[in-house]
């Protein structure tokens, strides 16, 4: 009798895991594989971002706004699909598209050789550079190679945080054969480096005397550091840059489908003036 107890509830607990793990399966999708068709008949695009990089993207009112966003709602009304944005910390993003939580990623993403291995990248968008952000007073910090020895605060998972840490991948020069030159550093190698949730709260550090400089993108670093000034100059940016990148969108490593699709589609976004509209609206000029 207490065998036949133990042996039925052996089984009704294998049943439930079972069905558990048939559940589980059935509601998450890949959606790093997600061609074109895939994403009409899925009915929404997911797109991952990081509300906290004007204007590319950014929380105003509770809404996320910015040119990304605007070319994400083009995208999806090309595809004839609703638009999902999901809102994440930068560090984020690139592991959501690679791990097929979302379709894209779409955040002022520096396209670079390095994060091609795990992801794949739309046509490049937009050209920007790594810029230096530094007390208003500061006088000793005035170029790249100045940083050597201070303390460098970014937001953790960018490019100004592969710079300041001195990654192989991004702080020196290349040979034409894409070997690091190591004894060739595009930097000085700062002390330290704090990693910050985002830009914004990295420029307050340098602003409160807490870290002595940032390495953040050239057009966020104009809109947060104005924000910044608002009542009186706190900080400054320096007129050398650190490195030059372009940004793309970011869709599952090998989805060639997706990419043709959407490379198509942003030509067409070109070629009847909606990027040039955008470009007026978020950067005050219509070429990028
Ligand atoms: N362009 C830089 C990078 O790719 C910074 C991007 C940060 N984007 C954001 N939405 N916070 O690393």
């Amino acid at each position: 009798m207490k065998k036949k107890i133990v042996l039925f509830t052996v089984m009704a607990i294998v049943a439930a895991l079972s069905l558990s793990v048939l559940l589980a399966g059935c509601t998450t999708v890949d959606m790093s594989k997600a061609g074109p068709e895939d994403i009409k008949a899925y009915g929404k695009l997911v797109v991952a971002t990081s509300a906290d990089f004007p204007p590319f993207e950014n929380l105003e009112n509770g809404e996320i706004v910015g040119w990304d966003i605007d070319v994400a709602k083009a995208l999806a009304e090309k595809l004839g699909v609703e638009l999902e944005i999901q809102n994440m910390e930068f560090d984020a993003v690139l592991s959501a598209v690679a791990s097929g939580k979302v379709h894209m990623g779409m955040a002022g993403i520096s396209n670079t050789p390095k994060r091609d291995e795990s992801v794949d990248f739309s046509v490049n968008v937009f050209d920007s550079s790594q810029m230096i952000i530094v007390k208003a007073d500061n006088t000793t910090i005035n170029g790249p190679m100045d940083l050597a020895g201070k303390t460098v605060a970014v937001q953790a998972g960018t490019i100004g945080n592969w710079l300041a840490n001195m990654d192989e991948d991004y702080a020196y020069e290349f040979d034409d054969d894409g070997n690091v030159l190591l004894d060739k550093p595009i930097l000085g190698a700062p002390a330290s480096v704090t990693k910050l949730a985002n830009g914004m709260m990295a420029v307050q550090q340098v602003a409160d005397g807490k870290a002595d400089a940032v390495i953040l993108d050239k057009l966020p670093a104009e809109a947060i550091v104005a924000s910044i000034n608002a009542n009186g100059e706190k900080v400054k940016i320096l007129e050398t840059s650190v490195y030059d990148d372009a940004y793309a969108f970011a869709i599952g490593e090998g989805n060639t489908a997706f990419k043709e699709w959407i490379d198509k589609a942003y030509q067409e976004l070109i070629d009847d003036g909606t990027i040039a509209e955008l470009n007026q609206k978020w950067f005050g000029s219509s070429e990028e």
